[in-house]
Formats: C-alpha cells, sequence, structure tokens
C-alpha cells in the first residue's frame, strides 16, 4: 500500500448498534440570543404569530433535529418554572444570575413545548436541583403529563394547553459537579436528591425517562467518581447518565486537534465502564445509556456576562473549516459508540455556541451546520463496525492517528445505507477504496463533501457560501467498489441504496 492509499471494509452483518435517532438533538438555554433574538424574537417581520423565527424553524427542520433539551444549563440551577407560565403579561422580569442577564419570561414552557411541535422533535425537559426542590420538579411533571383535574394539570389547562405535553425525557438537574452551578453539590448529595427527584417524577408518570448529571467534563477534578458516586446511589431510578463536552483548539495545533476523536472515544469508554461498573455493584438488571446532552466547539468566544441586559451577544462562537472536522469526527463517534449512547444534544441551536447566527434580516449557516445535516438526514438503521486500513500521522497530543476518521450506518429496513468518512490530513489526498465484504449497494444515492485548503476558513453574512457541502459528481460504484479521491481537510458523505 502506498502511502496515499486507504481502504475501507463494510459488512453489513457486522453491526454496532441500532442508531438512537435522539443522537440528532440540540440543546435551547435561556443564554445570550438563543432563545430572544434566536428562535422567539415576535418583533421581527420573519417571525410567525407564535413569535417564532421562520427562517430559523426552516433550517433547524432541514437539519431534522429528534430532540431538544430546555431549559438550561447553568440558567436552569437558579430558574422557577412557574416563572415562565401563565398570561405573559404577569411573568416575572428577573435578575439571571448564570449569565448576568435580565430574563423577561416571555417564552416558557407551553411556548417551548409549541417550538418543539413546530420543528417535529422531541421536548427534553430539566428540573432545577439547584435552588428548585424535589417538589418543584415533581409539580412540573404533573403540570405538563397528568390528564386534568387536579391543581397543577388544571393549572396546564387554564394556561391553554388541555391536553397533557406528555414529555418523555427529563434532565434531573445540569452540571451539579461544578462548582460554578447555583446550588452545586457534592456527589453523595446530589445522587440522592436526584434519587428522591426521579422517584417523585416517576410516581407522577411511569413512563418517564430520567437523565442524570454525569461529569461537566472529563477534566474535572472529581471525575469519574463523581459518576461512579451518584450513578450507585441512583441508578435504579434513573435511565440515561449525562455527559458533557466543549473542544477548541486552544494550542492552535490543528494536527491533533482534528485528531479530537481519540479523546472523545477515550471519555465515553470510561463513563461506559463506569456504568457496567455501577451495574454490577447494584446486582442491577437495570440498564442505563449515556446521555450526550452537551457537545460543541466552544473556545474562541467564551464571554459570559450580560451586564444586566435582555438577549445579550454572549459566546457567538466563529466556526471555521477545522471546526467543522472536528464536528463531524464527532458525529462519527455517536454512530460508533451507538451501543451506548443513545441521546446528545448540540449547545446550542442558534446563536449561542452555534453555528446558526441570525441577525434581523437573515440567518447564517457557518461551516460546522453542514456535516450535521448530511448525517443527521443520512444515518439510518444499525451502526456498522468497520475495518479501516488508513495511513497515518503524527500528532503532539495523541502521537500517530489514522488520516482517515470513518463511520458507517445500514438500515436492514430498505438496504440502504451510509458512509462518512474525514480525511485529517492537512496535505494528502488519499485514493480510498470502499470494499463491501456483504452485498455491495446497487447505486449512489447521494454524494456531498466539504473541503477546503486553508483550515481557518469561515463563512460570514458576506460571504456565506465559502466552505458549504457540494454535491460530488462521477461517484459510481463499479465491480463492487467503490474508488473516492478524498482530499486533504474534507468531509466526505455518501449514501446508497440497494
Ligand atoms: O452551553 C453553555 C453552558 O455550558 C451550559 O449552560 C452549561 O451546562 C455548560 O457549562
Amino acid at each position: 500500500m502506498s502511502d496515499n492509499n486507504a481502504q475501507i471494509y463494510i459488512d453489513a452483518h457486522r453491526t454496532v448498534a441500532e442508531i438512537s435517532p435522539l443522537l440528532f438533538g440540540g440543546f435551547v438555554e435561556h443564554m445570550g440570543r438563543c432563545v430572544y433574538e434566536g428562535i422567539y424574537d415576535p418583533q421581527s417581520p420573519l417571525a410567525d404569530e407564535r413569535g417564532l423565527r421562520t427562517d430559523v424553524l426552516d433550517a433547524l427542520r432541514a437539519q431534522n433535529y429528534t430532540t431538544i433539551r430546555y431549559p438550561g444549563g447553568n440558567f436552569l440551577s437558579g430558574y422557577n418554572w412557574l416563572d415562565g407560565v401563565g398570561p405573559k403579561e404577569q411573568r416575572p422580569r428577573r435578575r439571571e444570575l448564570a449569565w448576568q442577564s435580565i430574563e423577561t419570561n416571555q417564552f416558557g414552557t407551553n411556548e417551548f413545548i409549541e417550538f418543539c411541535r413546530a420543528i417535529h422533535a422531541q421536548p427534553m425537559l430539566a428540573v432545577n436541583m439547584g435552588t428548585g426542590t424535589i417538589q418543584q420538579a415533581a409539580d412540573l411533571v404533573e403540570y405538563c403529563n397528568a390528564p386534568t383535574g387536579t391543581y397543577w394539570s388544571d393549572l396546564r389547562a387554564s394556561h391553554g394547553y388541555q391536553a397533557p405535553h406528555n414529555v418523555k425525557y427529563w434532565c434531573v438537574g445540569n452540571e451539579m459537579d461544578g462548582p460554578w452551578q447555583i446550588g452545586h453539590l457534592e456527589a453523595d448529595a446530589y445522587g440522592r436528591k436526584a434519587l428522591e427527584a426521579a422517584k417523585m417524577m416517576k410516581w407522577h408518570d411511569p413512563s418517564i425517562q430520567t437523565v442524570l448529571c454525569g461529569s461537566s467534563n472529563d477534566k474535572m477534578p472529581t471525575y469519574p467518581e463523581w459518576d461512579r458516586t451518584a450513578l450507585e446511589i441512583a441508578w435504579e431510578h434513573i435511565d440515561y447518565h449525562s455527559i458533557h463536552y466543549y473542544a477548541g483548539n486552544w494550542q492552535d495545533d490543528t494536527a491533533s486537534y482534528l485528531a479530537l476523536a481519540v479523546d472523545l472515544e477515550e471519555y465515553v469508554d470510561t463513563v461506559a465502564a463506569t456504568l457496567r461498573y455501577a451495574k454490577a455493584k447494584r446486582r442491577s438488571k437495570h440498564d442505563v445509556y449515556l446521555s450526550w446532552d452537551e457537545w460543541q466547539v466552544w473556545y474562541k468566544d467564551r464571554s459570559g456576562r450580560g451586564g444586566w441586559t435582555e438577549a445579550p451577544h454572549l459566546s457567538e462562537e466563529e466556526y471555521n473549516l477545522e471546526d467543522a472536522l472536528v464536528v463531524a469526527q464527532w458525529l462519527n463517534v455517536f454512530l460508533r459508540k451507538s451501543d451506548v449512547l443513545k441521546i446528545a444534544c448540540v449547545a446550542q441551536i442558534v446563536n449561542i455556541i452555534s453555528w446558526l447566527q441570525t441577525r434581523t434580516d437573515g440567518l447564517l449557516k457557518q461551516t460546522s451546520y453542514y456535516p450535521f445535516w448530511l448525517v443527521s438526514t443520512m444515518a439510518r438503521g444499525q451502526a456498522l463496525d468497520l475495518a479501516v486500513k488508513s495511513p497515518t500521522y503524527e500528532t503532539a497530543k495523541y502521537g500517530d492517528v489514522p488520516m482517515l476518521d470513518v463511520s458507517a450506518s445500514h438500515n436492514p429496513e430498505d438496504n440502504s445505507s451510509a458512509l462518512f468518512i474525514v480525511n485529517r490530513s492537512q496535505t494528502e489526498t488519499l485514493n480510498t477504496e470502499v470494499v463491501w465484504q456483504s452485498a455491495s449497494p446497487a447505486t449512489v444515492k447521494e454524494a456531498w463533501q466539504l473541503a477546503g485548503s486553508d483550515p481557518k476558513a469561515v463563512n460570514t453574512f458576506d460571504a456565506p457560501h465559502n466552505i458549504t457541502a457540494q454535491p460530488l459528481k462521477g461517484v459510481t460504484i463499479q465491480d463492487g467498489k467503490l474508488a473516492l479521491q478524498l482530499p486533504p481537510l474534507s468531509f466526505t458523505a455518501v449514501s446508497f441504496s440497494a
């Protein structure tokens, strides 16, 4: 094999697990301009009758989001959900401590549910474990999910929502291991509070699924002991365990940054092992899966103080080509780890730490919008365990790393499949042969590529199409094989039909 040749072997029978549709979720927090001026902007000529921005709704629908987590984030731990329901003119205007902003409460739980329905995504609500009590958490479940006839469900009906919202996914707090969190707790205290909250919440509605707070990231001094402790305590009443991770090219070391999947996989493996340990220790038959409910690139704009203003411009990160290639790898990791990873929410879906940016007169799709769009619309069915032969390159952080980072899916229902390939090399075009060890697909349905020569290239309102996914011409299967020329710094997505 010459240095620039690579091979990808696909066997549709060699599966990892079913790809959970909830891996293509997003996160909305009352932070900066995510809610106000992002999804909700009643003053905008682009808003519908509910005040939702139609251009943002269209872009979110195109991205095929399956679930949205709300309302925070650090915001959650000081939030009283009662502030955000009922007649809007009576809702309190408050100082919000997590982001030092003014919260008008014009958007709350019911508006969020309507927003989710508008983009065909499942709502995933979070209950406050900072200043909030287990009673308030249980009351919110009753408010949302109980049939009318009791105090909280009748309150919902009086607010215009007769039918229950039937919210299935519930996060029990947010990043409670972090000293920055309002009402931060030690692992043992959090585990006990989460257990008691989840018990009450499930007694109201046994069909709900709960998410425990894991470590805020793998650099926390309490990681992974926090996870073990909280899991062992709350195990039987929770269904998912959260992980969070924000990535960045802090050292301006592009070679290492482009190998981030190495870190991400190690993180998943460690927490997955902790899940197995806790299950064994509890002698339990119950399973808990991972919810990666905050993930994104976030390092260029970390501003988090709103100066007590409404909808301040905070953390409006600009995304370049290398960030998009990191996002593409992250999605590959989701597929490769889909045996344990069942939920993931990109943080966040508009304006704050987001590949979508609004202005009063329009919307910008940044570079990393495209890999999410491609994978969330193409990956269906089973994730496959591939065999990949790829040249390697040297990184300061991880040693030698394969130039190619690859994932694939196969849907047994219609025999369709998809392949996702990142070429991490900054210099090498790879002649890549895709070889099927099971029956090869008959045709290429779609082929797209995002590529460029400058890892720092960005899209702007003035040059919005600088880095976008382009259709790839001339991609055909011949003699049961596919030959691809993968340029450096590229992401290629190909879907096939039987
Ligand atoms: O998404 C921004 C913030 O990052 C969230 O509020 C918090 O959970 C995390 O630290």
